[in-house]
């Protein structure tokens, strides 16, 4: 079976073409980074703009290298949810376009179950349950993969994301955006015991998280230091800051397992990336015997090999959508059934 999936959440516009899902037969990416770094950020109607600009490019290039026609394919997904509003709606429409017009099905998918799908693509043994540790610009989540289509959040963070504080130290550090590749870079030459960086508690559930805290102090520091004509060593302090969210992140994340029984373990979202993430999981995933399964690089960020993946276990659980999907910038991933 044949999916086109596509994905404008957020700054890349992306589509790509898989057989059964996890053999991927092309995957165009389109990023914008280098507009948003003048802004620091990602700015949302620059974003709109330039997926409606590229949209019908990126998923040309994709359906050429795959060697398929658009004949051949057999169900378009996209990502309906969550992300900016406006980058969203454009890959909804695009797709909604092309199902109407071919009479293909339309397969709405969750960004966050395509970031965990990522791992069906790398690890095709791989299969529910188990327990994911998702990490991204925009989310903190653990997650209980209970099938290829049921969730359930046991963990999610009280306020800013994983990815969102460390772009955020990243920019108090002076690193463009986005910072948290920066960090990453960076912290391998540092002495992450130079600052002492505060560990939140999060009062109710033990699998919160909460990012704040940490960023304050970070911003803090640089400012103080600023004050007094001096500067923070920004090798230390990425290096600091990488211990400190690798620890949140996978503590937690071991606890979870723990008390609810999983012995398999799965990390996605752009997060994924980050070294101190990866090493900190595989140590404690070793001591505790846990088998664990993460993304390689190229499929940790944004990408349409994701979403035709999530698309074609969606598709076969009888997950479809008519014209009237509409984007969401907000959906829980647990609420998807209700
Ligand atoms: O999943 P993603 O591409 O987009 C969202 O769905 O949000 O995640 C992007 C986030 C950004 O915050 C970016 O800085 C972070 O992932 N990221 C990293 C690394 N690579 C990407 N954070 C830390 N270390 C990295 N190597
Ligand atoms: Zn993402």
């Amino acid at each position: 079976m044949l999916i086109l999936g596509i994905e404008s959440s957020c700054d890349e516009t992306a589509a790509s073409v898989s057989e059964n899902g996890t053999n991927i037969l092309s995957s165009v990416i389109s990023t914008q980074i280098e507009e948003h770094k003048k802004y620091g950020g990602v700015v949302p109607e620059i974003a709109s703009r330039r997926h409606s600009e590229n949209i019908l490019g990126v998923v040309k290039e994709a359906l050429e290298k795959s060697g398929k026609t658009l004949e051949e394919i057999d169900a378009i997904a996209v990502t309906y949810a969550p992300g900016l509003i406006g980058a969203l709606l454009v890959g909804v429409n695009f797709a909604k376009g092309l199902a109407m017009a071919t009479g293909k099905p339309l397969v709405p998918v969750h960004h966050i179950a395509g970031h965990i799908a990522s791992n069906y693509i790398a690890h095709p043994e791989l299969e529910p349950p188990y327990l994911c540790l998702v990490a991204s610009g925009g989310h903190s989540h653990i997650i209980e993969v209970l099938s290829h289509t049921d969730f359930r959040v046991v963990g999610k963070t009280r306020d800013d994301a994983a990815g969102e504080c460390f772009d955020k130290c990243a920019r108090a550090l002076g690193f463009p955006y986005p910072g948290g590749v920066h960090i990453d870079k960076a912290s391998s030459l540092g002495n992450p015991d130079a600052y002492k960086l505060p560990v939140p508690r999060v009062a109710g559930s033990q699998y919160d998280f909460s990012f704040s805290g940490l960023k304050t102090a970070v911003i803090n520091t640089v400012h103080n230091a600023s004050q007094k004509g001096e500067t923070v060593n920004a090798n230390d302090m990425a290096a600091a800051v990488q211990r400190t969210i690798s620890e949140i992140l996978v503590s937690k994340t071991i606890l979870a397992a723990r008390d609810l029984g999983y012995k398999k373990i799965v990390l996605a979202g752009g997060v994924s990336a980050n070294s101190g993430v990866r090493n900190k999981l595989t140590e404690e995933c070793q001591k505790n015997n846990f088998e664990l399964f993460m993304p390689p690089l190229s499929l940790c960020g944004d990408n349409g090999a994701m979403i035709a993946c999530q698309g074609y276990f969606n598709y076969k659980a009888g997950i479809t959508a008519d014209a009237g999907l509409n984007a969401v910038a907000t959906m829980p991933i647990d609420k998807l059934n209700s």
